[in-house]
């Protein structure tokens, strides 16, 4: 069956039924749900990726995310609740999404955050929940993490040097992330680390951060910087593109082969000859993946986006208080994505907030 056609004069996305996709493997062992449904937008890309920004706090101070001081975090009325969150999650599982990304902020600094991923990790139909987290508090969480069936962590670290850890971050927290990273590699659960390279910062890292992936099986991926900084320093030009960075990685490994990247993915992805890992490289503002983009966000409080770079399209937990059925958030959610920009730069320049500039912390990244 297919479900197209117009509400309120406007397009909607396409929902077509039978989709294969889903397999036996749901998180959730009892699901008797296998995702009978193949999500697309109006530009007929799939798209079964939710990233769920929990909190828009942070116990770190990434000076790429968010100022020092002056932060103003949301008032806690307007957060989404658990309840509310988990609400919308199983809408979006039932209309085709199978992979959930919990970000912020940082996510594990937000109260009870482990009872809401064990009851998020029953949903049925949901194929695999990933977290994106900085590491400071996440050690001791691992284990149980394991036992939820996480199989899946990205870890932000731009260095391992702690002394810039420190300038970076504002925060003396290094060994604990390293303690993150121990943790998450003995338990066996597939690791990427995020570094966002930054022109005389941390461009004298790339080779001992790639050089993780020798010993170990992680994806370390390399960032370009996006001016999601909360602040208003914008640039010009971003000198640490995908192509320099590929160039810096090259001139220190002259064997790197580029290898097939997985569908959807945001990276471009690279073997260096005898290392165990990989490395990697996410173009964010060149925005060159466009074109296979699979996900939707939504921000603390509910506001629902279609691209990075959108300035958000409606609110959903608003909606959702205002008294909404399931029904009624399916659709304004399809609405949604019948009119999605066809790629970032589309996006950018339909936002009425002006340029982008957000913390990356409000956004989940
Ligand atoms: P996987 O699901 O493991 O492929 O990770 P991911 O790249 O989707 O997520 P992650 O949270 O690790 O983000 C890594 C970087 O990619 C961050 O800087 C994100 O802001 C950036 N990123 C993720 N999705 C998008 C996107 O749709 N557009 C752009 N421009 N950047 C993105
Ligand atoms: N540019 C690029 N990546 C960023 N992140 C946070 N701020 C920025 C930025 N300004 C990354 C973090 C985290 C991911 C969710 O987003 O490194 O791993
Ligand atoms: Fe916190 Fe992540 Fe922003 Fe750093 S990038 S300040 S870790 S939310």
């Amino acid at each position: 069956m297919q479900v197209q056609g117009f509400f309120f004069g406007v397009k909607i996305a396409t929902l077509q039924k039978g989709h294969k996709h889903g397999s036996s493997d749901t998180l959730n062992p009892k699901s008797a749900i296998r995702n009978p449904q193949l999500l697309r937008d109006n530009h007929h890309r799939p798209v079964n990726y939710l990233r769920l920004a929990v909190t828009d706090r942070c116990n770190l101070r990434c000076f790429y995310c968010m100022p020092e001081e002056g932060i103003e975090y949301l008032p806690k009325a307007e957060l989404m609740t658990y309840e509310e969150m988990l609400r919308i999650v199983q809408v979006m599982v039932r209309m085709g999404i199978e992979k959930l990304r919990i970000t912020g902020g940082e996510p594990f600094i937000r109260r009870d955050m482990m009872d809401f991923l064990g009851e998020i990790s029953q949903l049925d139909g949901l194929r695999q929940i990933n977290i994106t987290t900085n590491g400071v508090v996440t050690a001791p969480l691992v284990p149980a993490l394991k036992r939820m069936g996480i199989r899946s962590v990205n870890l932000s670290l731009d260095t391992l040097d702690p002394r810039l850890f420190h300038e970076i971050t504002r925060r003396d927290d290094f060994h604990k992330v390293m303690q993150t990273l121990e943790a998450l590699l003995s338990a066996g659960i597939a690791t990427k680390i995020n570094a966002v390279v930054m022109e005389g910062k941390n461009d004298g890292e790339l080779l001992p951060l790639a050089l993780l992936s020798k010993d170990n099986p992680v994806d370390v991926r390399f960032i370009e910087e996006m001016p999601f900084n909360g602040g208003d320093a914008h640039y010009d030009q971003l000198w640490w593109s995908h192509q320099r960075i590929l160039e810096a990685l090259r001139s220190h490994f002259p064997g790197i082969e580029k290898i097939p990247d997985p569908p959807y993915s945001t990276s471009y992805n690279y073997q260096i000859p005898g290392h165990r890992g990989t490395v990697g490289i996410i173009a964010a503002y060149s925005r060159t993946f466009c074109g296979t983009c699979n996900r939707l966000r939504l921000t603390p409080q509910g506001m629902l986006k279609t691209c990075l770079y959108d300035g958000g399209v409606f609110n959903i937990k608003n909606l959702l208080r205002a008294g909404a059925t399931d029904a009624q958030l399916s659709t304004a959610v399809l609405e949604a994505l019948g009119n999605r920009a066809k790629d970032g730069f589309e996006a950018e320049r339909q936002r009425l907030l002006g340029p982008v500039g957000e913390s990356m912390a409000t956004i989940g990244g």
